[in-house]
């Protein structure tokens, strides 16, 4: 038996993805120490790897193969655009992806005016913006704090995740329209939903049920 990879999304979705995982007997113990400086980790019974990497990254791992299996935000997914399949959604790390600004940047969105949008998510920001509202927008994009940008006036408003809220309010912004919901998913690489497909739909199945 070859070995199945997986490829988790470093920070809070790893931690519950393992704690899953680990409801249905998917266990990886050395890699909840959290001093380790390993990147890949076995369980050698079950001939599973692990390894955490940049979310970013996940999807690119998944689409080349080098991970069979990866947990990662639907953000994520939306703004790399891999080929890859989508097959759970795990039901937590819910959010929202959402226009946000100050109050009086409500007037700009709704006469279709030319404004800038700073985002982490140039390419989400992008096809919500051309695709669906059909507003043309200067794209500014930013890796971090990007609440700061309407303070600062680097931009009008931003596409950002709201999970509770609280980083908005205590900046003076607000959720101006809703992009789409967010939630983390299991994606899985298409040669390998192929060639492993009885093992990876008995992982599936089985996380159904703790869902
Ligand atoms: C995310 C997101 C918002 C915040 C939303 O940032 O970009 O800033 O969380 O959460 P809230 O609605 O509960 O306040 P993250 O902490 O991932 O870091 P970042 O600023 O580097 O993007």
């Amino acid at each position: 038996m070859r070995y199945l990879t997986f490829a988790l999304a470093k920070g809070r979705l790893a931690k519950k993805a393992l704690a899953m995982l680990e409801q249905i007997g998917i266990t990886c113990e050395e890699m909840k120490d959290e001093k380790t400086r390993k990147l890949i980790f076995v369980n050698e019974e079950l001939k599973l790897k692990f390894f955490l990497a940049k979310a970013g990254d996940v999807p690119t791992y998944v689409e080349y193969g080098a991970a069979d299996i990866g947990v990662v935000g639907r953000d994520t997914i939306l703004e790399e655009n891999r080929k890859l399949y989508e097959v759970l959604d795990l039901g937590f790390g819910k959010c929202r992806m959402c226009v946000c600004g100050p109050e009086s940047a409500k007037e700009l969105l709704q006469h279709h005016d030319m404004i800038r949008v700073a985002s982490k998510y140039p390419n989400i920001a992008k096809d919500y913006f051309y695709n669906k509202k059909h507003q043309t927008v200067e794209i500014i994009k930013l890796n971090g704090s990007v609440e700061l940008a309407p303070i600062v006036n680097l931009s009008e408003v931003i596409v950002d995740i709201v999970e509770t809220g609280s980083t908005l309010r205590e900046n003076g912004l607000q959720v101006l329209e809703e992009v789409c919901p967010l939630s983390a998913r299991m994606v899985v690489n298409q040669v390998s939903m192929k060639m492993e497909n009885e093992r990876i739909m008995k992982i599936i199945n089985d996380l159904k049920q703790v869902i």
